[in-house]
């Protein structure tokens, strides 16, 4: 086939991941929250952003519901849309990071393969996986967005938990149970986290 990046050569930069670090005082990474809709990802990783924030820190967050109304707005909930939705979402992390930020992504990246290729596209240690672990009747009773409803109603095809699959992370690098602590106590384990890990 076709290779369309044939006649595009790398082209290497001065200021670098680690010269962004070291003006900003940051170890850049990715903290990657995966997990059911409605499992409180976006709450959490708005709770460590905050406080990131109140630390310094200077942050990125990014959220598929949002990312899903601009760059990723042809894509819908197909397993190959899915894959293409995180695909890019790790490279734009990834671009962040070399940026020097300190980056929250929160999709529900269904998929061990694409986290896997999303840790792959950065440095052992860049890629931290949350895995916001919420059994689905609690996602399911919660249903924020009346989405569950719908699903089940046969009126949203593809639901995630319902007719399509979420494959949990076998050794994520930390593991929130939101259906027995709060988002601000997950929160927290987050940040000793980053702090036990120096990466803040
Ligand atoms: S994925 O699987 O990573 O590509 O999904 P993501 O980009 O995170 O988008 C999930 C949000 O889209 C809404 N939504 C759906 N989710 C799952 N399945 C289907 N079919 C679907 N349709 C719409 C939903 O609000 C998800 O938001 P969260 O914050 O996860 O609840």
């Amino acid at each position: 086939g076709l290779r369309r990046a044939q006649n595009v050569h790398w082209q290497p930069v001065d200021i670098d991941k680690t010269a962004q670090a070291r003006l900003k005082g940051q170890k850049p990474c990715i903290l990657w929250f995966t997990g059911l809709s409605g499992a409180g990802k976006s709450t959490i990783a708005n709770l460590v952003e905050q406080d990131l924030y109140a630390r310094g820190r200077h942050t990125a967050l990014l959220d598929g519901d949002n990312v899903r109304h601009g760059l990723n707005k042809d894509l819908g909930f197909t397993d190959a849309d899915r894959v293409e939705n995180i695909r890019r979402v790790a490279e734009v992390g990834k671009l962040m990071v070399e940026a020097g930020l300190i980056v929250m992504v929160s999709f529900i990246s269904p998929f061990r393969a694409e986290r896997q290729m999303a840790r792959e596209r950065v440095e052992p240690g860049e890629f931290i996986e949350i895995f916001v672990d919420t059994p689905l009747e609690i996602a399911e009773a919660r249903d924020v967005k009346g989405l569950y409803k719908k699903a089940r109603r046969g009126e949203l095809a593809h639901f995630t938990g319902i007719d399509s699959p979420y494959e949990p992370p076998e050794a994520p690098d930390i593991r929130v149970n939101t259906s027995i602590m709060t988002a601000r106590e997950a929160a927290d384990s987050i940040i000793r986290y980053l702090i036990d890990h120096a990466i803040i």
